[in-house]
């Protein structure tokens, strides 16, 4: 479906407060560093662009999931610090989002200045979508960008309730994701293959059923694909299992036919690889249908990637979404990295969709070799189900 929202091209920014919705929810150490920018990163030319266009940019942002009211853990302090970082000049954080002494601190703004709103998660009301606050943050400003793709999944007062009262507008972000995850998937160049791997099928059954139809090779890994299997009649062992999702996988098989792809072999262990020092497990890698009773499988061996790899060299469309295996524990990221280093490698379109894979790709250092690495795990997700995001939804057509 063709992008049919007006974006910040196609309003007049000079001069004018512009509360933009950015999604800054970046991963953070116990010591409150930030352990991933790319969030950040990501909505610099937005940023960029309003300063040079002389807008008084009021940034808004949700960090975590605070509890009821303001919490530091939270705050947007380490964000501001960053941004100030990355744009070479110092980003004030108001103290609040709402209220009397951010309304001063948006007057004194000049044309190309920035200011970052604190968490609008410490007002309960923002996940509510309650219109009060809505109101109050669309009282700051005379037009509002979204370029939070990453919430856009989000009925919130600042995704979706500020939009009723402002002109409303895409920023670079929001239509470059939605481009990749939609145009590219929706007409895309052929060979079109899908990756899809994580623990649980429960959770990707609706992109599985988006997807089937539209791809030409479907390649199940992860945690996912003892479910699979399972329904084949293997033994998994101690391997994860969606008990409630066997009779899908027996579907997707069937549908499917020779379009699905599953792991031939995997790497086993003898214990819980979080129950200790996963160095000290004995692994081994077996036939997929040779998991001994009482191991676990943790990641997919050398002659799945060898294969996947195959299929990836000679597509010209590739989505990925969800990890093979247990890529946080060093031992067990090798399938990861094998179909990370295959994407590289490859001339396709090579579009990461969010969350851990996302991660993994940063971690593994193959990042600028991805053509679109999505920054929302939830919302690229939900998008590719085929579902309507309300923060997409709520702006102005063009
Ligand atoms: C995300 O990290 O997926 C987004 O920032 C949304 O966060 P949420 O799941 O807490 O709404």
């Amino acid at each position: 479906m063709a992008f049919n929202k007006k974006t910040i091209e196609d309003v007049d920014v000079a001069g004018k407060r512009v509360l933009v919705r950015v999604d800054f929810n970046v991963p953070q150490d116990e010591t409150g560093r930030i352990t991933d920018d790319r969030r950040i990163r990501a909505a610099l030319p937005t940023i960029q662009y309003l300063m040079d266009h002389k807008a008084r940019v009021i940034l808004a942002s949700h960090l975590g999931r605070p509890k009821g009211g303001p919490d530091p853990k939270y705050s947007l302090q380490p964000v501001a610090a960053r941004l100030s970082e990355l744009l070479g000049r110092p980003v004030p954080l108001a103290p609040d989002s709402v209220g009397d002494q951010v309304k001063a601190q948006v007057d004194a703004l000049s044309d190309g200045d920035v200011l970052l709103l604190e968490n609008v998660r410490f007002y309960p009301e923002e996940e509510k979508n309650d219109p009060a606050y809505a109101e109050k943050l669309a009282a700051l400003a005379d037009l509002y960008i979204n370029d939070a793709f990453g919430t856009a999944h989000r009925a919130h007062a600042s995704t979706e309730g500020v939009a009723r009262h402002l002109p409303a507008a895409a920023g670079y972000l929001l239509k470059k994701e939605l481009d990749y995850l939609g145009n590219t998937i929706e007409d895309p160049q052929r060979p079109f293959v899908a990756i899809l791997g994580g623990a649980k099928v429960k959770d990707k059954i609706p992109v599985i059923e988006s997807l089937l139809p539209k791809v030409d090779t479907l390649i199940i890994c992860g945690g996912m694909a003892y479910t699979f299997f399972k329904a084949k009649g293997y033994e998994i062992g101690k391997s994860l299992l969606d008990d409630g999702s066997l009779d899908f996988a027996k579907r997707v098989m069937d549908e499917a036919g020779e379009k699905l792809m599953l792991p031939v072999d995997v790497v086993a262990v003898d214990g819980n690889p979080f129950g200790g020092d996963p160095d000290a497990l004995h692994a081994e890698t077996v036939a997929a249908d040779k998991i001994p009773a009482g191991r676990e499988g943790v990641d997919i061996g050398p002659m799945s990637v060898r294969a996947f790899t195959a299929v990836i060299q000679g597509a010209k469309t590739v989505i990925w979404n969800g990890p093979a295996g247990i890529f946080e524990i060093d031992r067990f990221a090798e399938g990861t990295k094998g179909i990370a280093q295959a994407l590289a490698d490859s001339g396709a379109t090579t579009i990461v969709g969010g969350g851990d894979s996302a991660a993994a790709v940063e971690k593994l250092g193959f990042a600028d070799r991805i053509t679109h690495i999505s920054t929302g795990g939830g919302a690229s997700l939900e998008f590719l189900e085929g579902k309507t995001l309300p923060g997409v939804a709520a702006l102005q057509d063009k």
